[in-house]
């Protein structure tokens, strides 16, 4: 993995010393008077996020002392990677000792480049650190998902369509000995997977819904799935330029859904796995799905479009619809929905949706827990009726736009039978710009918190 030396290179390699600020004195008192002198001339006071170069005796570089909030915090690192002169760094004995996953984590965040059009802009430094300690297992697994997640969405959409996003899956099924299979075009028609149809059939690529399957069928049956609109125009209620402008990224949920079915299936959680990627792009052409049209769907439910760039919901729909049908333990869906989610929660804060409330407290505390926070907002029942249609059982989209990620999750909501335990992920899947650990561009949210969940509803 990229940021990382062996463990054995850290004999030679140059201190990394972690720091809060009410450690630092003593610390500075170790280092000696030099030390203690040029943490004053440079003004650093262990501040999470600052970070200091000391020279050796030599005038050779000697140290890096790095200020931090706690030891298991793991944005503490991630602006060193790509900051730091290139070597080897190793964390050091004194000072504060950093949980060796957030470590993990927050390094191997902060070593990432998205390089498939151009050479990587520097060479990360590297930690020496042993990836392939069994203890570090589960945080190297989640942020190999976490990057794959940020490739898929950083891919443009002429080199990850519905048809890329397939090959993603059947890859994966391959590594990992799952059961793959996937349904196009006119045989979502005849398979009965009719909005999934509707909303990408403009394109010249085939509207797709892709499967995998994995796992002990006598462990809980989990159901995960992802929005896979692989370019969304808003069709013919076209979006604006600006708003247009990232949507290679609205199969960020399809994403999240394959990294996590990735760590599912490397970390052997003992789940029997279902994930669902409809993977669609919302194009425009003469037989584009059109406002006012009525289509049907698997549930059986009339959907009037009211505005064909509500295209999430649609696709979702009926791959809930299928997923629902085999009676899953549990089913978690993951979607870049709408606009008004970042309205309300900003693009850093997911929004959690379940009609559970003991999923809700659970699924945030993992996100507390992993430094991977999430917002849990309302199934505010009465809002459906913003849906109400003339002429169908319900609209995908109203006249208002008022909690408009709401009504995005109360139409799901249709499709899951009642009772059935179900998360829904509202979720941005993207930086604006570039933060320490956080380069603009596609990027997973509350994947880790997702997992965590995971791991202490099926392992504990
Ligand atoms: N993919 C968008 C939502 C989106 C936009 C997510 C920008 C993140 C950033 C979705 O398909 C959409 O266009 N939703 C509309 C729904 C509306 C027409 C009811 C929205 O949110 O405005
Ligand atoms: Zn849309
Ligand atoms: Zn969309």
């Amino acid at each position: 993995m990229n940021g990382f030396a062996p463990a054995a290179e850290a004999a030679h390699a140059c201190p990394l010393i972690a720091t809060t600020a009410e450690t630092l004195p003593a610390l500075l008192a170790e280092l000696g008077d030099s030390a203690l002198r040029w943490a004053q001339a440079q003004g650093f006071t262990g501040a999470a996020g600052a970070t200091l170069l000391l020279p050796a005796e030599n005038g050779a570089f000697g140290a890096v002392l790095v200020g931090v909030s706690q030891r298991s915090d793991p944005w503490a690192l991630a602006g060193l990677p790509l900051s730091l002169p290139e070597g080897v760094y190793a964390l050091d004995a004194r000072g504060l000792q950093l949980e060796r996953a957030a470590a993990l984590t927050g390094w191997g965040l902060g070593s990432y480049q998205f390089n498939r059009y151009r050479k990587p802009v520097r060479p990360a430094a590297r930690l020496a650190l042993d990836i392939g300690d069994p203890t570090l297992a589960e945080a190297a697994a989640l942020l190999r998902a976490s990057l794959l997640t940020r490739d898929l969405v950083n891919t443009p959409t002429e080199h990850m369509g519905p048809e890329q996003l397939e090959n993603t899956v059947r890859t994966l099924a391959q590594a990992q000995g799952a059961r793959f299979s996937s349904i196009a075009g006119d045989a979502l028609i005849s398979d009965n997977f009719p909005a999934i149809h509707a909303v990408g059939r403009a394109s010249h690529r085939e509207p797709r819904l892709i499967e995998l399957n994995w796992g002990d069928p006598s462990h809980p049956r989990l159901a995960i799935v992802g929005k896979g609109v692989c370019f969304d125009t808003g069709g013919l209620d076209m979006k604006p330029a600006d708003g247009m402008r990232h949507m290679k990224k609205d199969m960020g949920g399809a994403a999240h859904a394959i990294a996590l079915a990735q760590a599912i299936m490397s970390l052997q959680l003992p789940v029997h796995l279902q994930l669902l990627i409809p993977a669609v792009e919302n194009a425009i052409a003469a037989n584009a799905y059109r406002p006012g049209e009525v289509i049907r769907t698997r549930a059986g439910f009339s959907v009037e479009i009211d505005n064909t760039d509500a295209e999430g919901r649609i696709v979702l729909c009926d791959a809930l619809t299928y997923a629902a049908e085999g009676k899953p333990d549990l089913i978690m869906d993951f979607a870049t929905l709408t606009g008004a989610a970042r309205i309300a929660l900003g693009p850093d804060l997911p929004a959690l949706f379940t009609n559970r409330d003991d999923l809700a407290s659970d699924y945030l505390a993992a996100g507390e827990a992993q430094s991977d926070p999430l917002w849990r907002m309302p199934l505010w029942r009465p809002y459906f009726s913003y849906l109400k249609s003339g002429i169908a059982d319900f609209a995908n989209a109203g006249p208002s736009r008022m909690a408009g990620c709401i009504t995005a999750a109360l139409y799901l909501d249709r499709f899951v039978d009642a009772g059935r335990p179900w998360t829904h992920v509202d979720v941005y899947s993207w930086n604006d710009s570039d933060r320490p650990g956080r380069p603009a561009g596609g990027e997973a949210q509350g994947l880790r918190a997702a997992y965590t969940f995971l791991e202490q509803r099926y392992r504990r």
